[in-house]
């Protein structure tokens, strides 16, 4: 069906809140939304309720006629009391919840005790001016703007450091754009010695412009709120790779082993080849989700879990505290529940909470059949 067919239709839906009457706003020029509401519509709250919000919002759907104003406001609250206070339960015998939250992250970020957090890592928006979509899908990417970017994420980041343990860090993950910028802003909100890393993601799927060299890199800024900070890197070895200034010999145990000798000192450096090494800090060995990847679910610039298991497994153990305030499609609380870890996710966006809450549900479904369930999900909506 194409869009402009199911303008101004009236649906009925079904759910555990009653009937429903939704009132299908005019969606013309947003073809593959109109197809995702067509094809999802069968009592489907949570599309019910992603919809409205959207209208809500002055989103996509934003051309809700007036004197159907008040149905939408009746979907939005019976939606969101459908995610507020829902509780997963894995069958995890004790520990504190899990938390997702559909929120502005700093709201929920005041609502937590100081030092709660083991590692915070965020994806925001990067400010690129655009609406990013993927799949009917998407959020604003805030304004080309780089020193109002700065303003609008300050608050977050000094929560960040407020909530942060001694031992733990803070992951920012930014782009070209705004990189720059927020450095400077973080190097005196945890002073420059905090700094540790410089994270140079690279990947190459996307489109390449030929006016320049191509734009295909991250960069994700890592401070530690102490010189304590936590890092396990023998957790996230990498395998080690031919290299032109190092023979490859058998040790005594006919393992093989990268071998250098020091033109100075005479003295021989050997690393056994199976031990594999801690990553440089430029990744190439994480390719960008692209469209056909299992792993991707129908939320913009989703992240792959590789990038954050390096990340979690390499700063945390199980039973720490992970936060992910921009958590859009749940990537990192996805990973943290794989790992053992508990997780704190917040997104504005419902949305996006509520397709976090599928892919945990989905995966903490299979843990718990595999006898490790991990603990029970909260997920909340705070208006
Ligand atoms: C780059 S995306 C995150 C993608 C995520 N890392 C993933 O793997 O799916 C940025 C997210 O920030 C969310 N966002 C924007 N402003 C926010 C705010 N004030 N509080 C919480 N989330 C926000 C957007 O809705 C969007 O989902």
């Amino acid at each position: 069906m194409a869009a402009h067919e199911i303008g101004s239709r009236v649906l009925d839906c079904h759910g555990g809140y009653g009937l429903l009457q939704i009132l299908a706003a005019p969606i013309a020029n947003h073809c593959a939304l109109a197809r995702w509401v067509v094809n999802k519509l069968a009592g489907h709250l949570d599309l019910e309720h992603s919809w409205s919000w959207r209208s809500m919002l002055g989103g996509v759907c934003k051309w809700v006629p007036v004197h159907k104003v008040g149905e939408h406001r009746a979907m939005v609250g019976c939606a969101s009391r459908m995610l507020n206070q829902q509780t997963i339960q894995f069958g995890a015998k004790q520990g504190p919840p899990d938390m997702l939250v559909a929120a502005d992250c700093v709201e929920v970020q005041r609502e937590m005790k100081d030092e709660s957090v083991d590692l915070v890592y965020i994806d925001p928006p990067f400010g690129t001016g655009k609406t990013q979509t993927a799949q009917g899908r998407s959020y604003p990417d805030g304004r080309n703007n780089p020193t109002a970017f700065v303003q609008w994420l300050a608050p977050c980041l000094v929560e960040s450091h407020r909530l942060l343990c001694a031992t733990g860090s803070l992951f920012v993950h930014l782009d070209y754009r705004s990189v720059h910028y927020v450095k400077v802003y973080l190097d005196s909100l945890f002073g420059r010695s905090r700094f540790i890393n410089e994270l140079i993601w690279c990947y190459s799927v996307g489109g390449k412009s030929k006016r320049r060299f191509a734009r295909k890199h991250d960069t994700i800024l890592w401070y530690g709120k102490s010189a304590e900070y936590a890092f396990y890197p023998e957790h996230v070895h990498v395998p080690r790779k031919p290299s032109s200034h190092m023979r490859v010999v058998m040790d005594e145990n006919g393992e093989p082993v990268q071998e250098k000798t020091d033109r100075k000192t005479g003295k021989v450096y050997r690393y056994p080849v199976h031990r594999g090494k801690i990553p440089e800090d430029w990744w190439t060995d994480i390719e960008l989700l692209n469209r056909s990847d299992k792993e991707r679910v129908a939320w913009p610039t989703q992240k792959p879990s590789r990038l954050l298991e390096r990340i979690v497994k390499g700063t945390t153990q199980p039973g720490n505290v992970v936060a992910d305030w921009f958590s859009g499609s749940g990537t990192t609380a996805v990973v943290a529940q794989r790992e053992g870890r508990r997780f704190v996710a917040t997104d504005v966006e419902t949305e996006a909470v509520v397709c976090a809450r599928d892919r945990l549900v989905a995966q903490g479904t299979r843990l718990a059949a595999g006898g490790c369930p991990p603990p029970d999900l909260q997920c909340r909506v705070l208006q």
